[in-house]
């Protein structure tokens, strides 16, 4: 069956050699293309004509290549499919940032959103908890972004001496807890207790709760980057299934895989709205390992993958947002590729993905905020009361029953 992609072919300019892409956008195409007929020469055709018009300044266009029509001159159907609804390249820019911000170690301007991360396209954000699980090194925030409407939720990456040997032990995690109340499912005791048996569940619910009584119906969004972003996974599901939270926006960066097929098909059921961004040849996104020939042992990935990758030559290159099919496991995707790199882990959209410092689990903090908290166990958390929006404000003073609360 011919598959129908949609790609997007970022044009920039990248100096040769160099990991950050200060101008990275300069222009787009939307190529929607039959993947069978895939055909470099066309593709270098419409990159050269993408490069006359894009040097300038912002182009976008439209290109349906109909290479099977072309080269066969048989007639063709094109199901032009929609998948904005699906994948949104601006919101993915948006909460890569959040992503990053939350491995920022100063925890008071992080607070306070003065951190060097906290700017861009996440200006005005409020924090609302900010969670230290200091046994487990885990970090996390939970706030509202006004511009979105949105609650966000972001979880931390791992924070070891050494990703590289983080990565290494990816390999032999085992499945190893039954989803509870989902026959068959399985997935990585250890991924799934560092959101549920920590100390970040029960305050990121408080604060989603606080949050909700302010504002109502407010869309909620999850992120995180690597180990991050399977606990906003495990989290996305568990705010579906145990609090009715509905529509949840579950976005990850380089995440490995957390479950079996049949979790997968459970994750895709309860939280549909997921994009699992991978860049390149990123060696996350390929562990633990998936095995073909097993298919009721081995791990597999949920979907739906958007697959970033260059195509270019020289000083010209493109990055693809390629959106990938709907099991999971699309082998015109990452899996493509070897998966062999860190460097690819760490940046997604040219957003650094990793700590400011590494080490143990730095903690840098005024401790004489008003704001903080130390738990029992010794756990830092930072909280305020959201603040009542203006519209909100208004409605106080008008309805009684509202003001009553
Ligand atoms: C994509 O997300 C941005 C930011 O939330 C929003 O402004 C824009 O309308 C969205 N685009 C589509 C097509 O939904
Ligand atoms: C939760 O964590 C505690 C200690 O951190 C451990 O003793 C307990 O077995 C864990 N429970 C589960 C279900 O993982």
């Amino acid at each position: 069956m011919a598959l129908l992609l949609m790609l997007e072919v970022q044009a920039y300019e990248r100096p040769l050699g160099q990991q950050k892409y200060p101008n990275l956008w300069r222009g787009r195409i939307v190529i929607n293309f039959l993947k069978e007929r895939f055909d470099f020469g066309n593709i270098w055709r419409l990159i050269r004509l993408v490069k006359i018009m894009g040097r300038r300044r912002w182009l976008t266009v439209l290109f349906l290549v109909f290479l099977m029509g072309v080269s066969e001159g048989r007639e063709l159907k094109i199901k032009h499919h929609d998948y904005s609804d699906v994948y949104n390249s601006t919101l993915a820019k948006i909460l890569v940032e959040y992503a990053s911000a939350v491995y920022m170690t100063d925890l008071t301007e992080l607070f306070m959103w003065t951190c060097s991360r906290c700017n861009d396209m996440t200006k005005g954000f409020e924090v609302v908890e900010l969670i230290v699980d200091i046994q487990n090194c885990l970090q996390a925030f939970v706030g509202v972004a006004h511009d979105l409407n949105a609650i966000i939720i972001a979880f931390r990456g791992t924070q070891e001496h050494s990703i590289q040997n983080w990565i290494e032990d990816l390999f032999w995690k085992q499945l190893d807890l039954n989803y509870p109340e989902m026959p068959d499912a399985m997935v990585h005791h250890g991924f799934y207790s560092a959101y549920h048996n920590t100390s970040l569940r029960p305050a990121v619910l408080n604060a989603i709760d606080r949050i909700k009584d302010l504002y109502g119906d407010i869309h909620v969004m999850v992120t995180g980057h690597s180990m991050g972003g399977a606990m906003a996974s495990f989290c996305a599901l568990d705010l579906t299934v145990n609090h009715g939270i509905q529509n949840i926006q579950l976005m990850t960066f380089g995440q490995p895989r957390i479950g079996n097929t049949a979790f997968a098909s459970y994750f895709g059921k309860h939280v549909p709205h997921t994009i699992r961004v991978t860049n390149a040849h990123d060696m996350v996104p390929h562990l633990p390992p998936y095995y073909s020939y097993f298919p009721s042992k081995t791990y597999h990935h949920f979907a739906r993958e958007v697959w970033l990758h260059n195509i270019g030559l020289g000083s010209l290159v493109y990055m693809v947002e390629q959106i990938c099919d709907s099991s999971g496991e699309d082998p015109t995707c990452s899996r493509s590729v070897m998966g062999n790199s860190i460097s690819d882990h760490t940046m997604y959209y040219g957003i650094e993905l990793e700590a400011d410092t590494w080490g143990s689990c730095r903690i840098v903090m005024n401790k004489r905020m008003a704001e903080y908290h130390m738990d029992p166990a010794g756990n830092i958390l930072l909280s305020r009361e959201p603040t009542v929006p203006s519209n909100l404000l208004k409605r106080t003073r008008t309805d009684d029953r509202i003001s009553s609360v």
